[in-house]
């Protein structure tokens, strides 16, 4: 009797037993599926490159970048604010209209009459931060209002601060119900709703490869060198320039008579960050500024190492030709090109595509590996087609605008395909050719690396 219930008791415990192991080893099991599956989308959410790329980081830390966080409550802003801080330590300052909704005892309370008051002192505090030249200003609010944004943005470009919106990549930062369980500060799930409704997207006036400090003093250095150089060894090229500077007070560059000294106007006092413009956001066309922004999107605030390989002079412009990598390309928003058949721009150049290296060119306008045979000296080659007007305007006449660079170094490309009659002179750094009508272009016998920030130009 004894010994059938002690049977029982021990086939009953056992079976408790093995139970709770299963149920213990099946939970564990789940809380490490969870726990990597929230790992990985934590990997995700901050796979930023100016958090994870090196390069990147070390081009922020010495530039001047204002992060500004958007996106609703909930969807993980202030993770990734947190983290550019721990990234960039004192180099960084954080501004959130939060920090100033805290009461002395630590509680958060939200007061609508305080609204207004808390992000005038978080403007405050990030003006401040601007004017102190801190590399790295982070701004921590929903940024929804694009009012409210702007006033960030253009503190930013009175400071000559590049400007990086960031949006954070969490799976649910769109998804109501997530954002209403997830917020730290009780929104509700109408006001989220709300703000939803709100929240659209902002487009720059223009995208590109915005150059750092350093590059720009390069480029700078480099281009006098070689207008120098030019200048003492070309007879025709000082005769273009001192002729055209006697008429024009204002020409991009000029070679003094005398001391043969070239200067660059335009480089002294720099009306905007020098940049490879890669898209221009013309109004009305926000359906194809949307898809070049949704395609973008997870390179803006990213670091490329772009190739100057030519130097363009015009009697109106100075610009340096730089050639895209594949993976630059990919970035390259369309901008008109020199076998761009839609006739954007200066109008009076139709006659591009008559010769055969240009019609062969013209078949192979998606890809920029056609090498026209004029090119065939250079020791780098310069490309035709897709991107091939990718360039830094670093002068111009007081009279023009920046964006006759494009133009003048699209006709240029014109010339090299169809003058092959140009003249050649060989400088320190190059191969210099005169394309007629003071058009001049200068091949370098080595890249010219610099760095370049990518992302928009948010002023009007
Ligand atoms: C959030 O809202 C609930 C109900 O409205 C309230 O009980 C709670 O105290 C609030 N929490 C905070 C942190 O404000
Ligand atoms: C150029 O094209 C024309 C016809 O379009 C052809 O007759 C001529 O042979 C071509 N020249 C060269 C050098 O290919
Ligand atoms: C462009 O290059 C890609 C990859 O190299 C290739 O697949 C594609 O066919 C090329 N397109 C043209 C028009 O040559
Ligand atoms: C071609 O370049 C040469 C040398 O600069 C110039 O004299 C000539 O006028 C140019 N021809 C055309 C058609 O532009």
């Amino acid at each position: 009797m004894n010994t059938r219930r002690f049977a029982v008791y021990l086939g009953l415990s056992l079976a408790v037993c093995f139970a709770s192991i299963a149920l213990y080893v099946l939970a564990t099991e789940q809380s490490r599926r969870k726990k990597s599956k929230d790992n990985k989308e934590s990997l995700v959410a901050l796979n930023f490159p100016f958090l994870t790329d090196a390069h990147c980081i070390e081009f922020v830390m010495k530039s001047k970048v204002m992060f500004i966080m958007r996106g609703l409550p909930g969807s993980g802003k202030s993770v990734v604010a947190h983290q550019i801080k721990q990234v960039y330590g004192d180099k960084a300052v954080k501004c959130s209209a939060d920090d100033f909704r805290v009461t002395d005892q630590g509680d958060y309370v939200w007061k609508a009459e305080e609204y207004e008051m808390t992000h005038m002192i978080c403007q405050d505090k990030a003006n401040q931060a601007c004017l102190n030249a801190t590399p790295v200003v982070i701004i921590d609010n929903t940024n929804i209002k694009k009012f409210l944004l702007f006033q960030y943005v253009s503190i930013a470009h009175d400071t000559g601060y590049h400007v990086v919106i960031v949006e954070p990549k969490t799976s649910w930062k769109l998804s109501i119900s997530e954002l209403t369980r997830r917020n730290q500060h009780n929104v509700t799930e109408e006001r989220l709703r709300e703000l939803l409704s709100e929240f659209d997207k902002v487009f720059a006036l223009y995208y590109g490869w915005f150059l750092s400090g350093d590059s720009f003093k390069t480029l700078k250095d480099r281009m006098l060198k070689v207008l120098r150089d030019c200048c003492e060894n070309i007879p025709s090229f000082q005769n273009s320039f001192v002729r055209d500077s006697s008429q024009e007070q204002d020409e991009p560059t000029s070679c003094s008579s005398e001391t043969n000294l070239p200067s660059l106007p335009c480089l002294e006092h720099p009306r905007s960050h020098l940049h490879i413009t890669t898209f221009f956001y013309k109004r009305g066309q926000t359906q194809r500024a949307r898809e070049y922004v949704c395609m973008v999107e997870d390179a803006l605030g990213s670091v490329a190492t772009l190739s100057v390989v030519a130097w363009t002079i015009t009697p109106r412009t100075l610009t340096a030709r730089v050639k895209l990598t594949s993976q630059q390309l990919n970035l390259w928003g369309g901008m008109l090109s020199s076998v761009d058949s839609t006739g954007q721009g200066s109008g009076d150049s139709n006659t591009v595509l008559s010769l055969n290296e240009s019609s062969s060119c013209a078949l192979q306008t998606t890809n920029s590996s056609f090498i026209p045979a004029s090119y065939k000296d250079l020791v780098i080659k310069p490309t035709v087609g897709d991107g091939d007007t990718a360039h830094v305007t670093l002068s111009c006449r007081s009279d023009i605008t920046p964006v006759q660079g494009r133009y003048d170094l699209r006709d240029l490309i014109t010339l090299e395909l169809t003058n092959h009659s140009y003249e050649e002179y060989k400088v320190t750094d190059g191969i210099v050719r005169s394309y007629g009508d003071g058009q001049w272009s200068v091949y370098l016998n080595e890249p010219i690396y610099v760095d370049g920030l990518f992302t928009g130009f948010y002023g009007s």
